[in-house]
């Protein structure tokens, strides 16, 4: 139980990795709220966990919708320790062709999502006396990838943001880490499993030969969401089974 007693946020906790982040944290005895725009099956969790899950309705691309998410989460539970900064889009196009909707849509929500939420939670928990927020990218942020322009650069500033904010908010009680996922075998990561051309590619590139499960992802959220990693701050934890990719 290493995160118990604690309150917790996960954007984009209601599916794919933020689900089994929420799920994590909920086995080691933290109180979650799943946030993202639909609640899908979040009554299945809520009936695992009666009274310490929670689904509250944000647009992370909306400051406002976030703020709101931090303050009733508060009310909710007493308190704010551990943010997951997960809610992400993915859409591929080349350069010449990317739609600037699709480009737009990625800012918004992998990039301004995070500082939105960082935001918004850093004001509670250092008001509370600390807390630990946990961003997400990828190994997209430092790989190449025809198609990947948009996802890549929005994945790359969410690390450098995360490293700034961890200086800025150390001091303050406040950790702030990122969790750079590799391919994993649910959410986004499905995507890609099942284009046996693309599969083909991707399956010489990891060196334990296979995707990581989401569960092993969460596993590095759990590590620097709980007091193991309490003497690291501003670090990038790669979970990409050693993805051999220049
Ligand atoms: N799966 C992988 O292989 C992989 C690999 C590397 C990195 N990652 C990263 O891991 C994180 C989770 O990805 P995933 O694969 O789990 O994706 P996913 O299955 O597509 O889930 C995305 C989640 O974000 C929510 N979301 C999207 N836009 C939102 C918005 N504007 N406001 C609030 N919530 C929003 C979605 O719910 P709604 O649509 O209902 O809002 C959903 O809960 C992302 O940061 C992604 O970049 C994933």
């Amino acid at each position: 139980m290493r995160l118990a007693g604690k309150v917790a946020v996960v954007t984009g906790g209601t599916r794919g990795l933020g689900r089994a982040i929420a799920e994590r944290f909920l086995d080691e005895g933290a109180s979650v709220v799943c946030a993202a725009r639909n609640p899908y099956d979040i009554v299945e969790l809520i009936d695992r966990a009666p009274g310490r899950v929670a689904f509250h309705a944000v647009d992370v691309t909306d400051p406002d919708s976030v703020v709101e998410l931090m303050d009733q989460s508060v009310e909710a539970f007493g308190g704010l320790d551990i943010v997951v900064a997960n809610a992400a889009v993915s859409r591929d196009g080349k350069v010449e062709r990317l739609d600037p909707r699709d480009w737009r849509q990625m800012v918004d929500t992998n990039l301004n999502g995070v500082f939105y939420s960082t935001q918004a939670a850093a004001k509670h928990m250092i008001a509370r006396g600390g807390g630990h927020i946990i961003t997400v990218s990828s190994c997209m942020a430092s790989r190449v990838a025809v198609g990947a322009a948009g996802y890549a650069a929005t994945k790359a500033a969410v690390e450098m943001f995360t490293r700034t904010s961890a200086i800025e908010l150390g001091r303050k009680g406040v950790r702030v880490n990122c969790l750079a996922p590799g391919v994993l075998d649910g959410g986004m990561g499905e995507q890609l499993a099942d284009n046996d051309k693309v599969w083909a590619v991707y399956k010489e590139r990891f060196s334990l030969g296979r995707a990581g499960r989401l569960d092993e992802a969460a596993d590095g959220a759990l590590f620097l969401a709980s007091e193991a990693s309490s003497y690291v701050n501003g670090h990038v934890l790669e979970v990409n089974g050693g993805l051999l990719w220049a």
